[in-house]
């Protein structure tokens, strides 16, 4: 979705699109009349608050508020590989938002990627998701879009180069991977709270959109569904490997970790992981614990699972780097992640040996992690952590890691970690 990946595969992908489009020819889309203004839904409050259950799930005010924005008003930049998407205004003014918009055009919108007047959506809007939500979902969803306060706020310039700019080779990308409509019948019968996990996952949650890697079109690859991806600069976890984690996960600390972003034997949420939890947390705690059951179904077969790792010690990093990182974790981490500090156990935060970040086999998280630490969100000290960025040098930082990477995950050191520090740190300034 929003990882950067090289411009010349776009290219050449752009060219064979191209031919698809013309081949296929139907890129053309009607547009849907306007209506003055769309009938504000009458007080129907079990709709508009079912809707905003949805938009939670689907994470829509956090892609369509710009810093600082109004609710909706759209206006975030979407870095993508192919140049700057922004999203669109969708409060209810007629002007500028989707107030003339009616249920058929925002359907259509949600189910084909395709806008009112026609011209066709870019796939950074995660419709290839949410075309898999019944029409109870997307009434709901329309009543509460059309309950908020409109805002006039124009849509911006996207800044995308020649060819990807043309929007009508979306027609070429929705041929390929566009799998429209509701999703299939599963192979073998199921129970309810995994046919509900899987809607939600699969549609209005979109986690897949974070979760599976990206081939060079910037489609999901659907031969490594949830093997793990790269969005906004952070490394996104696998989730198909929850029961390989170095304490297996349950789905009673999923559920845990879901609706409050913090796990006690794993980790807690960061980076843009942190919004989604936010979210989650003001979903019903059964459509929870229906996802967490579909995703334990992810899992492979128990013995097809790797063996545990072997607990060995790894060769200690250079004396002088782990003298040099013990100090600073001392002076400026101890505090909150030391054994005995009292902020160590606040919201039952997890101890740094167990998660993901440390454990795992790169270190691009535990870098912005301690670059850009976790914002605070005026809600929830327990995830409080502050950016290191201004404060820190790249050697600092390596050093810091170096100590805690081989202290408490004891695992093998990270190769070259003072110049993975400088290039994340770069990549961050751009
Ligand atoms: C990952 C970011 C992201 C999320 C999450 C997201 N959107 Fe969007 N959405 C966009 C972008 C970007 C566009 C503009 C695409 C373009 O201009 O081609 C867009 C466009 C739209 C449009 C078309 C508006 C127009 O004027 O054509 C609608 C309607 C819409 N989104 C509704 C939603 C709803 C409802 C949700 C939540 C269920 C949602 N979006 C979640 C990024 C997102
Ligand atoms: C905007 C991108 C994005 C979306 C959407 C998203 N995730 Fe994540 N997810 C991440 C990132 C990044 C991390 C790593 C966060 C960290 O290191 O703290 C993560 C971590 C996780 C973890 C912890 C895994 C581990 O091994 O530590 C779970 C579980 C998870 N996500 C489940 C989900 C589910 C379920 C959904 C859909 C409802 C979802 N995610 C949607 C980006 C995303
Ligand atoms: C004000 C308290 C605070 C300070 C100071 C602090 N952290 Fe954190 N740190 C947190 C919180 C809160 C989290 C997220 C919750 C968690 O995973 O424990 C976190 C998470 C992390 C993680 C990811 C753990 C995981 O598994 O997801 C790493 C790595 C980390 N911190 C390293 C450091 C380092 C290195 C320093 C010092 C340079 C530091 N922290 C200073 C509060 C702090």
């Amino acid at each position: 979705m929003n990882s950067k990946r090289p411009k010349a595969a776009w290219a050449l992908g752009a060219v064979i699109v191209v031919g698809l489009v013309a081949a296929a020819g139907y890129a053309w889309q009607p547009a849907i009349a306007p209506l003055a203004r769309a009938p504000i839904p009458e007080a129907n409050l079990t709709l508009v608050m079912h809707g905003a259950q949805v938009a939670e799930l689907g994470d829509c005010m956090q892609c369509h508020t710009a810093r600082n924005g109004k609710p909706y008003a759209g206006g975030l930049p979407l870095a993508t590989p192919f140049g700057t998407i922004y999203s669109t205004n969708i409060t209810p003014d007629v002007k500028t938002g989707i107030g003339g918009w009616s249920r058929e055009a925002f359907a259509r919108a949600m189910r084909k990627g395709v806008s009112r007047d026609g011209h066709l959506l870019y796939p950074a809007f995660p419709y290839p998701h949410f075309t898999r939500m019944s029409d109870e979902d997307i009434d709901a969803l329309y009543a509460y879009l059309m309950a908020r306060t409109p805002v006039d706020a124009p849509a911006r310039v996207n800044e995308l180069s020649f060819p990807l700019n043309f929007r009508p080779l979306v027609a070429g990308w929705n041929l390929l991977f566009l799998d429209q409509g509701p999703l299939p019948q599963p192979a073998q019968p199921q129970s309810d709270a995994w046919l509900r996990g899987r809607y939600l996952v699969e549609g209005a949650g979109h986690c897949a959109a974070c979760h599976t890697p990206m081939n060079a079109l910037g489609a999901e690859k659907s031969s490594q569904p949830y093997a793990g991806g790269l969005v906004d600069g952070w490394d996104v976890p696998p989730l198909d490997a929850l029961t390989s984690a170095r304490k297996p996960w349950t789905e009673e600390q999923l559920v845990s970790y879901l609706r409050t972003g913090i796990a006690s034997e794993h980790s807690a949420s960061a980076g843009p992981m942190l919004p989604v939890t936010h979210h989650l947390s003001r979903v019903p705690e059964s459509d929870i614990r229906a996802i967490a059951s579909y995703l334990m179904s992810l899992q492979p077969p128990v013995a097809a699972r790797p063996a545990a790792q072997a607990e060995r010690a790894p060769a200690p990093p250079d004396a002088q780097v782990l003298a040099a990182g013990a100090a600073i974790f001392n002076a400026s981490c101890a505090g909150c992640h030391g054994a005995a500090a009292p902020m160590r156990t606040l919201g039952q935060r997890p101890a740094l040996e167990w998660g993901s970040t440390l454990n795992s086999d790169r270190s691009r998280n535990a870098i912005q992690m301690v670059l850009r630490g976790n914002p605070w969100n005026g809600s929830s000290a327990a995830h409080y952590m502050p950016p290191f960025a201004d404060v820190l040098t790249d050697r600092q930082i390596a050093d810091v890691l170096s100590y805690v990477r081989f202290t408490y995950a004891q695992r093998p050191a990270w190769s070259d970690l003072p110049a993975s520090v400088a290039a994340i740190r770069k990549e961050n300034s751009q």
